[in-house]
């Protein structure tokens, strides 16, 4: 064998080596990455934040005397009548369909299948199988209602204002 062909075939070899080495620490590196995508993971697990169940209502001069007020977005009625103000779940008892007030007849309907509640929530007619829930209220030391929307009440009570 020539010198001229060891020479290349101690070439050929080198090259081969060197891409076994880069293919090599090519792996490396990708293991690498997994392990930190993983450890990443678990360090921040995912986790369903809800929101509070506690609504601030706002003043109380905020609901004018013998008023009934719809927050949709939380599903709450505000209700102040002559003897304090009070909290009713807006969600109906029949297939869960938010609930509006009717100013003109003085009752709260539920468009969906025709249920309707009084003002204090007993259901005067239609396929819902419970009045609307009241739901606790209270006042902060700043002065401003509370609704607790995951807390419905048996014994209604209202805030004195
Ligand atoms: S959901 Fe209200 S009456 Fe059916």
């Amino acid at each position: 064998m020539s010198d001229e062909h060891k020479q290349t075939v101690r070439e050929d070899d080198l090259k081969g080596r060197r891409l076994f080495v880069k293919m090599g620490v090519g792996s490396i590196a990708i293991a690498a990455c997994g392990t930190g995508l993983f450890a990443y993971q678990f360090m921040y697990p995912s986790v369903l934040y809800e929101p509070s169940p506690v609504v601030n209502a706002g003043k109380p001069d905020r609901y004018p005397a013998d008023s009934v007020t719809l927050d949709a977005e939380t599903g709450i009625y505000v209700v102040r009548s002559a003897e304090g103000i009070y909290a009713l779940s807006a969600v109906c008892t029949h297939l869960g369909c938010l609930t509006a007030f009717k100013p003109e007849l003085g009752i709260i309907a539920c468009p969906c299948h025709g249920s309707k509640f009084q003002k204090n929530g007993t259901k005067i007619e239609g396929p819902a199988p419970k009045p609307l829930p009241w739901l606790r209220m209270w006042m902060n030391d700043d002065g401003d209602l509370l609704v607790d929307r995951s807390n419905p009440i048996a014994q209604k009570q209202m805030v004195r204002v």
